[in-house]
């Protein structure tokens, strides 16, 4: 059966090619890569670009920030298979340098897109190049780990900003942050629920 999110995310994919979004990350890249897992998920997570692994493989997070992401995920009792994973840049930036603001511009319309066709309960930014579009003007060392209801759209959304794996990978104090914000994600999307749920209640009264 032909499954109407699916076909969405698709259409956005077209979109990014037919429109020869950043062309100069484009002509480098092997891959775009859109994102990859659950498109009901709960929870999208958020990075910066693909790296060399994700370029070759078309997904995102496989190397070794990927595999520390895996970790933490399954810490906090979270499967990979659960979530849906993304970046904000959808082509590696030559050399794995930071992606440029123009490049996130570019590509930002199409994450807005693909957050309207997964409706996640959360949407969790791996660093502050993600953070940034989102939760502009505030600083990640202050507010990692706290969900923060924004307007979005028509509608809100919850955002959990965190450090990015790569940037804790060999930082002991921010590996330990890191691991412990993670394992705060099921506790947030329990909150969620029951006010979504004590809202429901309220309306129907
Ligand atoms: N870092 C990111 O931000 N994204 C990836 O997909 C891989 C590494």
């Amino acid at each position: 059966m032909i499954n109407k999110k699916q076909v969405l995310l698709e259409q956005i994919k077209a979109d990014i090619l037919n429109k020869n979004i950043c062309p100069d990350l484009a002509r480098e890249a092997t891959n775009l890569v859109m994102g990859d897992g659950n498109i009901d998920a709960d929870i999208v997570l958020i990075g910066e670009a693909p790296g060399k692994n994700e370029d070759e493989q078309g997904l995102p997070f496989v190397g070794a920030s990927g595999k520390f992401l895996d970790t933490m995920l399954e810490g906090a009792g979270i499967k990979r298979s659960d979530v849906y994973i993304t970046n904000i840049v959808k082509y590696r930036p030559p050399n794995n340098r930071d992606p440029l603001p123009e490049e996130k511009a570019a590509f930002w319309p199409y994450l807005v897109r693909q957050l309207d066709v997964i409706q996640p309960k959360i949407v969790v930014t791996l660093g502050r190049h993600s953070m940034e579009y989102f939760l502009p003007d505030r600083k990640i060392s202050e507010i990692h780990g706290q969900p923060k209801r924004i307007p979005f759209g028509q509608s809100k959304i919850v955002v959990v900003p965190l450090y990015h794996p790569a940037a804790a990978l060999y930082n002991g104090g921010m590996r330990t942050t890191l691991i412990e914000d993670f394992n705060k994600l099921l506790k947030i999307i329990e909150i969620i629920n029951k006010e979504t749920f004590a809202v429901r209640r309220k309306e129907n009264t």
